[in-house]
């Protein structure tokens, strides 16, 4: 058997009628309904539509910045791992040996010169070949050849690292970030090194609720008074054929939160930065459910992996660029100032937890079908058309019998 390539050709014009349907979806004022958040089996059928078949961040290339160095991701029913090689390329390979199915790695990062399966010590190089078998005459059937490690479709876009388990006809990241390449070059991506660990957080909700909830405009008045405080009125959302964009400007009447007045006050101006990024808070939510915060000072990437129908998980890293990037005299500053953000946007979270939890348990509910869309909720709007136009099931305001899937 030869190596398997979890990667295909597209089988069709998905993406093309996906970006269609939001001019002519019989549904569009409406979002979408409570059950496909709850229910088993619509779980599985957008495990198998959505999320294999998209673009999943795992790291920055910095995070394997040596031969060996390695960072895993856990989704879709894969473990995926990203290494970089002995010649400098960074691959990504099911995290499965080819001998008994066993995990090579365990964890989220590491180091090794070489792959050594723990079950029976199958070793395979960081490009993927399997170079070592203990009593290798013993398989009439090994092809060392074709056994290497099966690799995992790879994107590296302005440094970050993407990996896709199957090619459902999906944009790229670079296609689907091109509307927005040039007020995201001046940020240098490229450059930034991780700051602290990895972060994964369990939530007791749907993945979509996270998604829906980061690119919802209405509430940050109602239900986020520090970002009010510091954005005024100036909370703003578009959305593209595959990715939402959110920004707000910072004021400059001080906010009578202390960390929030903090970050006001201190934030420097930045050489690399043109004069209208200085003070904007910028988001971009990605196609399904990876999202980038923006700041002058740091940024963020998020993304929401499903776990069941009702749980998911957080997978966060915060990066920056390298103290040569900060004004002379200014790094101790920043460093407080990027305490501060984190001060901020902790409470920023706790609030958005608080919310999406309730409305998971509001989606179990018999009486809730779908809710009306406003015209100016363009991200939901643009999320749930794709969503009914892959899976049209998601039209119908109740669950079909169980089965539906299968027939
Ligand atoms: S399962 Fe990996 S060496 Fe046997
Ligand atoms: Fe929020």
């Amino acid at each position: 058997m030869s190596s398997p390539v979890l990667s295909s050709d597209p089988p069709d014009d998905l993406a093309r009628a996906c970006i269609a349907g939001a001019a002519r979806d019989p549904d569009a004022d409406f979002s979408l309904p409570g059950w496909i958040y709850t229910d088993p089996e619509f779980f599985e059928v957008e495990r198998d539509r959505v999320i294999r078949p998209s673009w999943q961040i795992v790291c920055h290339q910095n995070d394997v910045a040596s031969p060996g160095d390695y960072r895993t991701i856990d989704y879709g029913g894969e473990s995926v791992i990203v290494v970089r090689g002995d010649d400098g390329v960074v691959r990504a390979f099911a995290n499965v040996c080819r001998h008994r199915a066993m995990r090579l790695v365990e964890g989220p990062a590491g180091c090794a010169r070489k792959l050594v399966c723990p079950y029976h010590a199958w070793t395979y190089e960081t490009d993927g070949r399997l170079t070592g078998v203990p009593m290798r005459g013993d398989y009439p059937a090994l092809k060392l050849e074709q056994s290497g490690l099966a690799p995992v479709a790879i994107e590296v876009w302005r440094g970050f690292v993407f990996v896709r388990l199957e090619d459902g006809g999906f944009p790229s990241v670079a296609q689907m970030m091109a509307p927005y390449e040039a007020e995201v070059a001046p940020y240098r991506f490229e450059d930034m090194q991780r700051m602290g660990d990895l972060r994964v957080r369990p939530r007791a909700v749907n993945w979509k609720n996270v998604g829906d909830n980061y690119s919802d405009n209405l509430h940050i008045p109602v239900a986020h008074d520090g970002l009010t405080r510091i954005f005024g009125k100036s909370y703003g959302i578009a959305a593209q054929d595959w990715v939402d964009r959110m920004s707000g400007e910072l004021v400059d009447r001080p906010s009578d939160n202390f960390w929030e007045r903090f970050y006001q006050a201190h934030l420097p101006h930045l050489p690399h930065l043109p004069e209208q990024a200085q003070r904007r808070w910028l988001y971009y939510k990605l196609w399904p459910n990876m999202a980038f915060d923006i700041y002058a000072d740091q940024i963020d990437f998020m993304q929401w992996l499903p776990v069941s129908a009702t749980t998911c998980v957080l997978r966060e890293m915060t990066y920056a660029l390298p103290d040569a990037f900060t004004p002379p005299g200014k790094q101790r500053e920043m460093k407080l100032l990027r305490y501060a953000n984190w001060r901020i946007n902790r409470v920023v979270n706790q609030e958005d937890t608080w919310l999406i939890e309730r409305v998971q348990q509001g989606m179990a509910s018999k009486t809730y079908g779908a809710g009306p869309i406003g015209r100016s909720e363009v991200c939901l709007r643009s999320f749930a058309v794709k969503i009914r136009t892959i899976i049209p099931e998601a039209r119908q305001t109740h669950a079909p019998a169980p089965g539906w899937s299968k027939t």
